[in-house]
């Protein structure tokens, strides 16, 4: 059997998957499943931002009313000592995770403004987080506001938290950044130890009845797993961060692929989702028969074998690849043009 193992965030993987943020992290058992699998480490479901604050606003709204002292006040509204806040809760969910399991637990903190993270990332490092997972799931739908200032936001983020906490941090972008190299090189001197690529945007979709817009959740498919590959050989070829990759990983081979570019971590979700944590033992029995019909001792042996420097052909990653695609058209079988 070969040597599985991985570094990740200065984490010792046991092997690269990783199971992604989900609600399978909600669930004490389904997280032992996953360890039980293989999962080499868990990145919990996130703390929202909205979620913190509205909770702040509720709070105001009482401590206002208590303030004002009308006779009633206090009876209508009061002080609830068992009350708990969607910190206190995942505060609490991280903990029975770190004592249920023995491998890395990573928590994640998902929101789109500059403030507020100091605090929550120094409470999930004293919880006993192994490392930090940072979501700015963030739609840029202002026309005053440049690429720069949607990249300040990321770098603010990042700054408070290298000031915040002294445990690794991952930063999960999405793949609509204008130059992803030079922004990343940029996250990685705030402080980022890793990058997640990339983050999926779920899609509205317009009802045609009600003329609606509603947000569709729609699991992901494994044509997504290419666009991470070819940025992380990308990154791998110019940067030193770690790099983590998520959407779309659903075949072994494509985590060969994401491991032969330098990604140093797998992330999984939608396959869990739909074929149960047990999805990762067969990747794993997958990757191991791989590497051992190709005579590899280990993953750290072909990890970044084919990244953009190293590849025989980098200029498949650029836009050389492009005129070959499109000319190699050719009309399915019984339709004529
Ligand atoms: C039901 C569901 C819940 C998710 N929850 C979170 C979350 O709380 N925080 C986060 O950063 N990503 C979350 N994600 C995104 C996943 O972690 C992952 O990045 C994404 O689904 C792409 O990976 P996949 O193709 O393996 O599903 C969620 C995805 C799904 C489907």
């Amino acid at each position: 059997m070969a040597d599985l193992s991985s570094r990740y965030l200065g984490l010792a993987l046991k092997n690269p998957l990783v199971a992604s943020a989900s609600p399978l992290s909600r669930d004490l058992d389904s997280a032992r499943r996953l360890e039980d699998a293989g999962a080499a480490a868990l990145v919990m479901y996130s703390l929202f931002e909205e979620d913190l604050l509205a909770e702040e606003r509720q709070f105001e709204r009482f401590m206002h009313h208590q303030a004002l002292g009308h006779g009633e006040a206090s009876s209508f509204l009061p002080p609830q000592p068992e009350f708990q806040s969607s910190l206190d809760q995942y505060l609490e969910q991280l903990q029975s995770l770190k004592a249920r399991l023995d491998i890395p637990v990573i928590a994640s903190l998902n929101g789109v403004s500059e403030e507020g993270w100091t605090g929550y990332g120094r409470d999930l490092q004293d919880a006993g987080a192994d490392a930090l997972e940072v979501n700015v799931y963030y739609v840029a739908a202002d026309p005053e506001e440049s690429a720069a200032d949607v990249e300040r936001r990321y770098l603010d983020v990042m700054a408070h938290l290298e000031e915040a906490v002294s445990i690794p941090v991952a930063v999960k972008l999405s793949p609509q950044f204008s130059s992803p190299l030079h922004f990343t090189r940029h996250l990685y001197l705030a402080g980022a130890d890793a990058v997640v690529i990339f983050n999926r945007f779920y899609q509205s979709d317009i009802d045609l009845e009600t003329l609606a817009v509603e947000p569709q959740l729609k699991l992901s498919d494994p044509y997504e797993a290419l666009l991470r590959v070819r940025w992380a050989a990308i990154l791998r070829g110019a940067l030193e961060i770690d790099i983590a990759v998520t959407g779309g990983f659903h075949k072994t081979e494509d985590v060969i692929k994401a491991l032969l570019v330098g990604g140093n971590a797998v992330q999984l979700c939608s396959v869990l989702l739909q074929q149960g944590p047990e999805a990762i033992q067969r990747m794993l029995t997958g990757l191991d028969r791989w590497l051992d019909e190709r005579e590899y001792e280990s993953v750290g042996q072909m990890q970044g074998s084919l990244s953009h420097r190293n590849a025989a052909d980098p200029a498949a990653f650029e836009r050389e690849s492009y005129r070959a695609v499109l000319d190699s058209f050719t009309p399915p079988a019984g339709v004529r043009y």
